[in-house]
């Protein structure tokens, strides 16, 4: 049987199959039971800046109103910085998922500005996480920061969480890079260990009935993979950081697929969401007995065979590629 063990940021996983950041933080025994059947870590759903800094905006409001009112109140509240504030709810689901799992539990954190709410990356460290998920979400609506801009932006919120903690830091990506190789080559210089793609970007859908923007999750689909293998694929043997696939996967020949493309983790959302914990039990299976048939013994062989360094045919990853295949195209 392949053996599926494999590394991510340096730790050691007895399988890539890892349950992605989303509300499955909330639910332990499902969490447990994705691990009995197979899950090789979890990451936890995302801290954001936006609630970190209502936080802080709400502590500090309330330590103005008390030393404005009572000359002694300084004595009684820690300096502001030193105050735990919020986030105790995240930090107290982190004690709890790593007292009773027995994988990596991978915090995450989402934020857009490089500064002083690293100190919840501290937090996270200190309450046990084996690594940090650092969540790039971010919407480019400035007319005034263009493309070098927001990345080297990006850049500096990473490497202040770096900074600020010794677990490794991982960045999880939009797909929307105008040349994510550079991009991921400095996160590297930042100091990331691993590089996960991509994030699914949630637009609002409109009702013309009530001409009202609409705001729906809606679970992917196994379309959503091939962007994910092409980046992939793209960067094996060009980055030193780690890869996880993140979107798309619903079968074990996806995982499959990713792993072949280079990544050295797979992360599944909308299938454990749909299924539950049998499909990390089903996509287990799946993607073992796929490798084995291949013919590979571990996962490592099978990492980045079809990759744009490896593949046989690696020009099918190219440009060229496309417009081949558009001019060559006729209707069934
Ligand atoms: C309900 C829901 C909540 C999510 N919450 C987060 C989150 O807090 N942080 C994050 O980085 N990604 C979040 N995601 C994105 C997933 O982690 C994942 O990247 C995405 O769903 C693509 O993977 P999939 O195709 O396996 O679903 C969420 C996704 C869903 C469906």
């Amino acid at each position: 049987m392949t053996d599926l063990t494999t590394r991510w940021l340096g730790l050691e996983l007895a399988s890539p199959l890892v349950i992605g950041a989303c509300p499955l933080t909330d639910d332990l025994p499902v969490l447990q039971a994705c691990v009995e059947v197979g899950a090789g870590a979890v990451v936890m759903r995302s801290l954001f800046e936006e609630q970190i800094v209502a936080e802080q905006m709400a502590a500090h409001k309330f330590i103005d109103s008390r030393i404005s009112t009572d000359a002694e109140a300084r004595s009684f509240f820690p300096e502001s910085e030193r105050f735990s504030i919020g986030s105790n709810t995240y930090l107290r689901r982190l004690d709890t998922l790593k007292k009773h799992l027995t994988v990596p539990v991978i915090a995450s954190l989402n934020g857009i500005t490089p500064g002083g709410w690293t100190g919840y990356a501290t937090e996270l460290e200190q309450a046990g996480a084996d690594a940090i998920e650092l969540n790039l979400y971010d919407l480019a609506n400035d007319t005034n920061e263009d493309a070098a801009a927001l990345e080297a932006r990006q850049l500096a919120v990473v490497a202040s969480v770096v900074e600020a903690v010794t677990i490794p830091v991982s960045v999880k990506l939009s797909p929307f890079y105008s040349a994510l190789p550079a991009f991921v080559a400095g996160l590297d210089k930042v100091g990331a260990r691993g590089v996960v793609m991509f994030n699914r970007f949630y637009q609002p859908d409109m009702d013309l009935e009530t001409l009202t923007l609409t705001r729906d999750v809606v679970l992917s689909s196994c379309q959503e993979l091939p962007v994910r293998l092409h980046a992939l694929g793209l960067l094996f043997g060009r980055t030193k950081l780690d890869m996880a696939a993140s979107g798309g996967v619903h079968q074990g020949d996806d995982a499959a697929k990713a792993i072949l493309s280079g990544a050295h983790a797979v992360q599944l959302v909308s299938a454990v969401l749909m299924e539950g914990p049998a499909a990390v039990a089903r996509i287990h299976k799946q993607l073992t007995q796929r490798l084995q048939d291949m013919g590979y013994d571990t996962l490592a062989q099978a990492r980045g065979a079809l990759s744009m360094t490896n593949a046989p045919n690696a020009h099918a990853w190219e440009r060229l590629n496309y417009a081949r295949l558009l001019q060559g195209w006729q209707p069934k």
